[in-house]
């Protein structure tokens, strides 16, 4: 049997047999604004909760800002700091010397947080289940190129798959052209797409690896406990 981590949403657990395949990437496409990156701190609070770890690579907002928005929902990533770790990914945009264990110096340079990901994955060690989530891999695009960015979420993908962890992406919709959308989600096993009607927010399972499931749209909400099916 497959082993499946929970999305950390009830619905969406029930959509996928329980969960995503351990081992699993999956990409989050969709609108600004739709909850992508909600739905990746529900995610990875989820795990933490349940004592697994989690790695955020935050290319799209601060670290201290992720914390903030996540601690609105009452998910407060300091809580499991012995098992949660944070890849700065963004503040080399400031202009300013960033320092910090799991700090990159910009996101063109891709060896440097492929060496820094294996660096965190042995911090976490082999004992624990692991999420991982990158948010944006537009943002990644934005300052490499396709071809390079594929090939590093390829190495980044084993690595994941390797620790038996899921790796969680978020791609903006509009940012970059289809053909680089769809060379993108050839890296993944399973793709969650969004879609903004108005005011309402609804999700399709486009495709997930070793998972029965249906294509239909289902609408959701941002609940003060976070994201929730209707
Ligand atoms: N406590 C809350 N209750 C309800 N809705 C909230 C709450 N906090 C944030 N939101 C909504 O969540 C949305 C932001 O979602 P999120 O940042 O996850 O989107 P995203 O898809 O990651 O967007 P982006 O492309 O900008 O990164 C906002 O539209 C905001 O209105
Ligand atoms: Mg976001």
């Amino acid at each position: 049997m497959v082993e499946r981590q929970s999305t950390g949403i009830d619905g969406l657990d029930a959509i996928l047999e329980g969960g995503f395949p351990e081992g699993s990437t999956v990409i989050l496409k969709g609108p600004p604004g739709v909850g992508k990156s909600t739905i990746a701190n529900q995610f990875i609070h989820d795990g933490l909760d349940d004592g697994q770890a989690g790695l955020f690579i935050a290319l799209d907002d601060a670290p201290d800002d992720v914390r903030e928005s996540a601690a609105d929902f009452g998910w407060t990533f300091s809580d499991f700091d012995d098992r949660f770790l944070f890849m700065d990914a963004y503040s080399w945009r400031l202009g300013e010397e960033v320092t910090g264990k799991y700090t990159i110096q910009g996101p063109s340079d891709l060896n440097q947080i492929n060496m820094t990901l294996t660096d965190a994955l042995r911090e976490i060690g082999d004992d624990l289940d692991k999420r991982i989530v990158i948010d944006s891999i537009s943002t990644l695009i934005i300052y490499t190129d396709t071809n390079s960015a594929v090939k590093f979420l390829q190495v980044v993908s084993a690595k994941a798959k390797a620790a038996n962890g899921v790796l969680l992406m978020t791609v903006e919709e509009g940012v970059q052209d289809e053909e680089t959308v769809s060379t993108v989600n050839y890296v993944a096993d399973g793709v969650i797409e969004f879609e903004m009607d108005g005011d309402t927010r609804k999700l399709s399972v486009a495709r997930m690896s070793k998972t029965s499931h249906s294509r239909d749209w289902h609408e959701f909400t941002i609940e003060d406990d976070g994201v929730e099916l209707v």
